[in-house]
């Protein structure tokens, strides 16, 4: 998720600027141009008698013609640099006249006129399908997905969807075929199926490097999730319940800090779903976010009982202001990109919890002070109530790392 680019942020306002300053330059142009022709209309009307019924006409097309053509040219100069800034973006690039787009792209993308016209209630006249502006930029890739015969089968392309949501093509179209299914044996019932080992033969592994659990279990997949398909054996197991360190708060002791009011959470970069597992064991509902990267995540939880989430940490998150009594976020929170792609995030995390509600940044790397500097700035910047705070050390592969973990508490703001 590290290679995806934001650069929405600081492209849009170098736009503005950009063509704020040309518009007033345009203008400025525009109307000396105008003024100019003015008098020299005025000139040429201003001439004795016997001109007028040859000349003045003459000189006033020329004139309107001059004015347009400059007209023109005021325009197009102020359409290049918007024309190159959508393209840079990518906003302006999905074109459904393009040959060789997959039909049923074009069929998903058309707009639909409300058949009694505008609708009193939402203001709207047409109906469009939602999906990713970048979508446009990788155009070929999408009309590979959306190649397929109606009704039958999709092809084995979940990793297909995947690399175009990672390029920012996300949400993606629907599509009308069906996905490749997958016989879910010897699922458990729940709460035995939160620790319950899934079967091999229970997900998808196509497009991955591992093709069992087995093969996963000495992985490290990311910073988070070091054997994390191991519930049996590992540290897994024990996560959350049991500390290695000062970093690792443990999950009684924060929804202590809730006075009893945490009952629904979100999970950013929840791993193979542990997190939520264990606030599933205190009766607390946890939606889990997670792509499938490199592992079957989205089916592992799922056969844990939990709720998978499979969204980007660039979509902006699917629930409603002030919803969440906690937050959990760790390591997958790192975006990398500038810092302003942090910010935007923290603010999505900020709306969706309520106040008084709980954010638990835990164990979250800071590859150097610049990093803890800027966060730490951040997090004062929301205003919240500090009800835990450590940073402390880990040693990995020799080299001395530092990790934040906080509790913070969402204030009200009136
Ligand atoms: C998955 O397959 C491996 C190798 O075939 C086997 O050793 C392991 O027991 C299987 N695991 C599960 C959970 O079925
Ligand atoms: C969870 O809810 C069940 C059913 O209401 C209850 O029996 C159990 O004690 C609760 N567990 C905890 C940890 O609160």
């Amino acid at each position: 998720m590290g290679s995806v680019s934001l650069k929405i942020g600081d492209g849009t306002t170098r736009f503005k600027r950009a063509s704020l300053c040309s518009s007033a330059v345009n203008i400025l142009m525009l109307f000396s141009v105008i003024t100019t022709n003015l008098f020299a209309l005025f000139a040429f009307t201003y001439s004795p008698e016997q001109h007028l019924n040859q000349y003045p006409r003459k000189s006033i097309s020329l004139i309107s013609e001059q004015v347009s053509l400059i007209l023109k040219e005021v325009d197009s100069s102020q359409r290049k640099p918007a024309q190159m800034e959508k393209e840079l973006l990518g906003y302006d690039s999905l074109d459904l006249s393009r040959p060789n787009l997959a039909r049923e792209l074009k069929l998903f993308l058309e707009h639909n006129q409300l058949p009694l016209g505008k609708d009193s209630r939402t203001g709207i006249t047409e109906m469009v399908a939602s999906v990713g502006h970048s979508c446009g930029k990788s155009a070929d890739l999408l009309s590979q997905y959306m190649s397929y015969k109606v009704s039958g089968p999709c092809s084995d392309d979940w990793s297909l969807g995947q690399k175009l949501i990672l390029r920012g093509c996300e949400p993606l179209p629907r599509r009308r075929c069906f996905a490749k299914n997958i016989p879910k044996v010897g699922l458990s019932p729940f709460p035995v199926s939160l620790w319950k080992p899934v079967g091999n033969k229970s997900v998808t592994w196509s497009g991955l490097g591992c093709k069992t659990f087995e093969c996963l279990k000495g992985k490290k997949l990311s910073r988070d999730c070091v054997g994390c398909f191991d519930l049996v054996s590992g540290y897994e197991a024990q996560k959350y319940v049991k500390a290695r360190g000062k970093n690792d708060f443990l999950i009684d002791d924060v929804l202590a800090m809730g006075n009893g009011g945490i009952r629904i959470g979100f999970d950013i970069g929840g791993g193979s779903g542990t997190f939520a597992a264990r606030m599933a064991e205190r009766n607390v509902t946890v939606v889990t976010n997670t792509l499938n990267i490199d592992a079957p995540f989205s089916e592992f939880i799922a056969a844990r009982g939990l709720f998978p989430l499979f969204l980007s940490l660039d979509h902006r998150f699917p629930f409603y202001d002030n919803v969440f009594d906690l937050v959990h976020a760790s390591g997958g929170l790192d975006m990398g990109g500038k810092p302003e792609r942090l910010e935007f995030l923290m603010f999505d995390i900020d709306r969706i919890l309520r106040a008084g509600g709980l954010f638990w940044l835990d164990n979250f790397y800071c590859a150097n002070d610049e990093k803890k500097w800027f966060l730490t700035r951040l997090i004062e910047k929301f205003g919240y109530k500090k009800l835990k705070w450590v940073v402390g050390e880990k040693i990995d592969s020799g080299k001395s790392e530092a990790y934040l973990s906080v509790v913070l508490q969402k204030p009200v703001r009136v």
